[in-house]
């Protein structure tokens, strides 16, 4: 079960904490004309940072928002990033498909990406003339690491014909393996437009598991996938929802389709990082509960303060690894760059172009919640049968 902190009226998130020893060892002061460039933004972060953290934080998002100046930079910033990024540095911010779709047509020299590596390759990969930044190369991601473009040969070859979908939770070999990327956003279009393309009754969906049974329970193409999970959505249970109903009455439940289905079943809601966001605004419930990471709950709560919001808490430390102090850093040094060999980009790209070719959608995804789990089938392949 996820930390459960209840955050009552107010919205109080966790509070950081932070001293000003490193903007201090990084040569950072809190001065007047820092002062004068940063003040102003406060407001925009007041409740997830103190008074007295402020000075230690403001020289950092000073520094970062001139060299973003200086260097013709942006910084592409997921849902995932703390408030201090996503709301004082971040330019573009968004679920991985709007990034990608930012990344494609953004006018800049430099893209850092507020995310995780697989994130930074999909800028590179539509955006190959710019430099791409990733502050820190350890931020990768559970679902990435469980499958490899050697991986998705065998699948080929043990299912010739088969239409092969990527969730972009993946790195660029696995992308250029495959026929075509979907996000959590657009998933069963995808699906079903791959499925007609290649005149198939069957699509597999890899990495995610659970994704590929919320989407294989919304279509009636057959869904085969590959034992991925996501190491953050995969530890909330049905049991969480029905302990977080029975202490928070009439609390509205809205879950990220990388949750297992019995989660979506027992949820009211269910969408991509955007939808979740998009739900709160338009419905503005009076108490909600997000079962997605962490600072998605303080980076929505900040736009709809009337909405109170229960926390319950998984980290994702991939995301967590970006930080203010790397950003600051990254663009000082020019660290660490996203490199892709050519033959592997272009593939690449033609997976991801093909998913951004469809008729773009009204809005993203809502996942239906109430259904039944399926249970669907694994592919069977060498590497999981040695495995296994
Ligand atoms: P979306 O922002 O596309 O919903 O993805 C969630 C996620 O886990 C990204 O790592
Ligand atoms: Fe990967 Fe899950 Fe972290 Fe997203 S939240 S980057 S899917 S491990």
């Amino acid at each position: 079960m996820a930390r459960l902190i209840d955050a009552g009226p107010g919205c109080a998130p966790p509070t950081p904490t932070r001293s000003n020893e490193t903007s201090t060892a990084l040569g950072l002061v809190y001065d007047d004309a820092v002062k004068a460039e940063t003040d102003h933004l406060y407001e925009l972060a007041s409740d997830f940072i103190t008074p007295i953290e402020w000075p230690a934080i403001a020289p950092l998002v000073a520094a970062v928002n001139r060299l973003k100046r200086e260097k013709n930079a942006v910084i592409l910033a997921h849902n995932y990033m703390t408030p201090d990024i996503f709301r004082l540095v971040g330019d573009f911010r968004g679920d991985s498909l709007q990034l990608a779709r930012e990344a494609a047509k953004v006018e800049a020299d430099i893209i850092v990406q507020g995310g995780v590596h697989f994130m930074a390759e999909t800028s590179k990969i539509l955006a190959p003339e710019k430099t791409v930044l990733i502050p820190d190369l350890r931020a990768g991601c559970s679902l990435a690491a469980s499958i490899t473009g050697e991986d998705v040969k065998l699948i080929k070859e043990t299912y010739p014909g088969v239409p092969i979908v990527t969730y972009v939770n993946t790195t660029a070999d696995v992308k250029a393996e495959c026929h075509i990327t979907c996000t959590s956003s657009n998933a069963v279009q995808v699906v079903e437009h791959v499925a007609a393309e290649f005149g198939s009754d069957r699509v597999i969906l890899v990495p995610d598991q659970f994704l590929a049974r919320n989407v294989a329970a919304m279509t009636d193409i057959k869904i085969m996938t590959w034992p991925g999970a996501c190491e953050v959505h995969e530890l909330f249970s049905a049991d969480d929802v029905e302990a977080l109903r029975e202490a928070h009455p009439g609390v509205v439940i809205l879950a990220h389709p990388e949750c297992p289905p019995d989660v979506l079943e027992a949820a009211d809601y269910a969408g991509s990082t955007a939808a979740l966001a998009n739900y709160v605004s338009e419905r503005a419930p009076a108490k909600v509960v997000l079962l997605t990471e962490c600072s998605m709950s303080d980076n929505v709560a900040a736009e709809n303060p009337d909405v109170n919001f229960v926390r319950p808490c998984n980290l994702c430390p991939h995301m967590k690894r970006i930080t203010l102090e790397n950003i600051y850093e990254c663009l000082t040094n020019m660290t660490h760059e996203v490199t892709i060999p050519e033959d592997i980009r272009i593939d690449a790209k033609a997976a991801i172009d093909a998913m951004l070719a469809l008729p773009k959608m009204e809005k993203p995804l809502d996942f239906e919640t109430g259904l039944k789990p399926l249970d669907i089938e694994l592919v069977s392949t060498p590497r999981l049968a040695v495995d296994a």
